[in-house]
Order: structure tokens, then sequence, then C-alpha cells
């Protein structure tokens, strides 16, 4: 750490701090979501109108809040969500998020946009995901498929919610685009030399296929044996098709409220996917998750676990690696508590008796 500091208690400490530390350009690129950001905003909100229905004199002395993803052991409900160009919030970028992950035994997804490689992100040992964006030119994608299956990661998480980029005003605004010294690392050498640096993240973002569909998923199945997520999923009808094509997971989440502006919360569409086919499939769940309660809240409306975004990014801007750390521990804590004061020492009891809902 260069700089002094009192070590934040909360992930909203950790917020404040980040947005100190970030430039104004990097701050607004973190956290912006689209347009009129409602449902940036909604992603919060939604926590708040379930309160709490704790169970009193249940034996809580021995707690435990591990879970198992996809035959992963994890110590908690909590994975790293993808996040493209993470050397923006601190030079070591998605390797120091790794690090972060391996201490704490838990899953990092590594996005396709990382500003370190798939390779070099394979050095550090933890559980790695790829998650992928689709390129109209398929031997690109096919060719991501087989990096990250040869670099050992376990499973890939195909984003579907972004077949155009949703539009946020800031990063227009501020004509964003990826710093000097820093590139979109997967395509080294693979974009046309025309691209300078300044220019990838537009070249990329117009290289997105808006054509994509069920059949292509089907496809890639078929390419590889990793396990195949869908990330994005908001309805269930598409829930119900990707169990049908037997994708293994299916992540319940509206992009951090940075695609469709005025698409429900996560957390409004989690119970009744859930309900549809979270006994047949891995169901995983995304969006404003800041406490350890919100994560309780998550799992009793059905979630197998929870991806956490941007608080990453405020832990990696504040103090690289350890305050990645210490905001996955912050949660860790936070849930254990929630669990021992609402009376659910183990994961498996957390159910959605334990939530009362109000409109009010
Ligand atoms: C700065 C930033 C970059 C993101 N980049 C990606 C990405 O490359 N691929 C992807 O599937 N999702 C991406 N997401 C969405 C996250 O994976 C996740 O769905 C979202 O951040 C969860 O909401 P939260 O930030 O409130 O926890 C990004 C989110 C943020 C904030």
């Amino acid at each position: 750490m260069s700089q002094k500091y009192i070590q934040p208690i909360n992930l909203f400490e950790y917020e404040a701090l980040a947005q100190e530390r970030l430039s104004p350009i990097a701050w607004s690129y973190y956290s912006s979501g689209a347009l009129d950001q409602i449902t940036l905003q909604e992603n919060r909100k939604a926590f708040n109108r379930y309160r709490l229905l704790p169970k009193m004199l249940v034996d809580v002395g021995q707690r435990d809040c591990s879970v198992n993803i996809l035959g992963n052991i994890h110590p908690s409900p909590v994975l790293i969500a993808p996040m493209a160009f993470q050397r923006l919030a601190n030079s070591k970028g998605e390797l120091a998020t790794a690090k972060a992950a391996a201490q704490a035994g838990t899953t990092m997804i590594l996005s396709t946009l990382s500003t370190q490689s798939i390779e070099e992100v394979s050095n550090v040992g933890c559980n790695r995901w790829f998650q992928l964006y689709i390129h109209k030119d398929r031997t690109i994608t096919y060719n991501l498929i087989e990096r990250a299956k040869s670099a050992g990661y376990s499973a890939l998480v195909v984003t579907v919610d972004a077949p155009i980029l949703g539009r946020r005003e800031a990063d227009s605004r501020n004509r964003f685009s990826l710093p000097q010294g820093m590139d979109l690392a997967n395509f080294r050498n693979k974009l046309p030399s025309s691209a300078n640096n300044s220019a990838l993240f537009d070249y990329f973002v117009d290289q997105i296929d808006p054509c994509l569909s069920w059949h292509d998923i089907e496809h890639f199945q078929s390419l590889t044996d990793l396990p195949i997520l869908l990330k994005g999923i908001l309805r269930v009808d598409d829930a119900q098709r990707a169990l049908e094509i037997g994708v293994k997971g299916i992540i319940v989440s509206n992009h951090g409220g940075r695609q469709l502006d005025g698409a429900i919360a996560s957390l409004v569409a989690l119970p009744r996917i859930a309900q549809a086919v979270g006994q047949d499939m891995t169901v995983l769940f995304d969006g404003g998750i800041r406490r350890g309660s919100d994560i309780f809240k998550a799992l009793a409306l059905g979630a197998k676990a929870v991806l956490v975004g941007r608080p990453i990014l405020w832990g990696l801007s504040v103090n690289g690696s350890d305050g990645v750390s210490h905001v996955l521990e912050i949660l860790q804590r936070e849930l254990d508590e929630t669990q021992a004061l609402t009376g659910c020492p183990r994961i498996e009891d957390i159910n959605s008796e334990f939530l009362e809902y109000f409109t009010s």
C-alpha cells in the first residue's frame, strides 16, 4: 500500500476509497450503468424489499458456509464475476484478483476483455472459468475456447445479454478507451495492425456478434467438453431452454445494470427461475451483492451461489490483491453472522421461509 489509509470495514467504504483512488474516467467505466441507470439502482433496491425472519433457539455453535459448485468445494458461496480491464484498477490487474481467489479458495471468471491473457492468469493456482464474448469471426472464438481448455480453465461462461454493448453515457462523454500500455491481452497479434491501443476497444465492440442464437450455444457444446454456463438469463423460458439443451448452469444477471436499462432487477428474476430449473441445473446469481445478508437473500431465493462484481474492483483499486482478499473476507464474515443470527448454521438450512417481502 503506497498511501496511508484506515482499513475499510465494509464494502461501501471500499467503494468510497476506490472512487478517491481511481481516475474519473476509470471510476466512471467501473461504476456506470446503462442510460438512466434504473436497473443499476433496482439491483440494490430489490434486496431492501426483503426482510429476514430469524428462527430462535437453533444451535448455531458450528457453522459452515461451504458449497459445491460444479464439483468444486468453495469455502463460501461467492465467486468473482468476469470484469473487463482490471489493470485500470491496479497494475497487477487480473493476476492480483486471481491471487486473491486462490487465497480464498474460490473461482475467478476471467473476462474475454482482460488486460492479462488467458495464459498469464493460468499461472495462479485458483479455480478459473473463462467468460466468452462471441466474435463474428468464429475462428477467433474457437481459438479462445481451445486456449482456455489448454490453460486449465474448468468451465466456459457465455455472456448472452450483450448482442451489442449497452450505452453507458459517462463512457460516451469521456470517450472511454484503454490507456497507453494496456491492451486486450487475449488478442495480442490477432487484431489488425491498424488498430492502435485506443482503437482496440472500439474494434472489439464492433466484432461482437449480434446474431448469436441457441443454435450457436449447441454448437459450442459439441466443440468442447468444458461445462458451459449462460450468463445474463432473466426469463423462465430462457432458463428452461438452457436446461433442455443441456448447458450445465445459468447466471441470473442483468450485467450489473450495464446492458438493457429498465430490465428487471436480477433478484426479482431469481425466484421464478430457480423454482423452474434450480433442481436440475446450477443457478448462480449476480447484481448488487454488497453485504453478507444480500448473499443470504439470494440463496434463500434459490441461487446456489453468487458472483460479486464491482466490489472486487474496489478492493483491487484500494489495495491490490490484499484488497480483493479483504472484500471476500468481509462478505464471508457477514454471511456467517447472518447465518448465526437467522438460525441457519449450514447453507442447506437457508430457504425462502427466512424472508418476508414487503412492497412499501
Ligand atoms: C467494470 C465492469 C466490467 C464488466 N465486464 C464484464 C465482462 O467483460 N463480461 C461479462 O460477462 N460481464 C462483465 N461485467 C458484468 C459482471 O460480470 C457482473 O454481471 C456485474 O458486475 C454484477 O453486478 P455488481 O457489479 O453489482 O456485483 C462487468 C461489470 C463491470 C462493473
